[in-house]
């Protein structure tokens, strides 16, 4: 019994850090071409997946970007690099970079 608890532990580990990397997933062509939005590159996707590795776990862990809709997605992006922003002491999120990010995350999510 006790073996067996132990092996349902490990497969829980490995489930929940498969869940961690999606979260952060590489953004692809294919959803960089489903924004249908002009102004964004691939690199500034990139730009946006580093911003949210590096600053969205601060205080909680990484929320999945199709936990919520776009829209709700454009009110809590600005919400939250204000508290970005706050908790750094400096404005590591600017609106270039908040831009990027959710971006990253509208692109990623569906
Ligand atoms: C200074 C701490 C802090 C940082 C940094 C932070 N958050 Fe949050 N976040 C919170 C708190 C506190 C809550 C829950 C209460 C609230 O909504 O204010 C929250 C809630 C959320 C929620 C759930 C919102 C909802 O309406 O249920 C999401 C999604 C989220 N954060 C995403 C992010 C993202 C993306 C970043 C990076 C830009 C980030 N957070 C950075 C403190 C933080």
């Amino acid at each position: 019994m006790k073996k067996l608890n132990s092996l349902f532990g490990i497969a829980v580990v490995c489930l929940s850090l498969a869940s961690c990397s999606s979260k952060l997933m590489n953004p692809s062509q294919s959803q960089l071409d489903g924004l249908n939005n002009p102004e964004i590159s691939m690199s500034d996707l990139e730009a946006g997946k580093e911003i949210y590795k590096n600053q969205c776990n601060l205080c909680h862990g990484y929320y999945d970007p199709a936990s919520y809709t776009a829209d709700s997605w454009k009110k809590i992006v600005p919400a939250m690099s204000q508290k970005v922003n706050e908790k750094v002491g400096s404005e590591v999120i600017d609106g270039v970079k908040e831009y990027q990010l959710l971006n990253y995350i509208l692109a990623v999510k569906n």
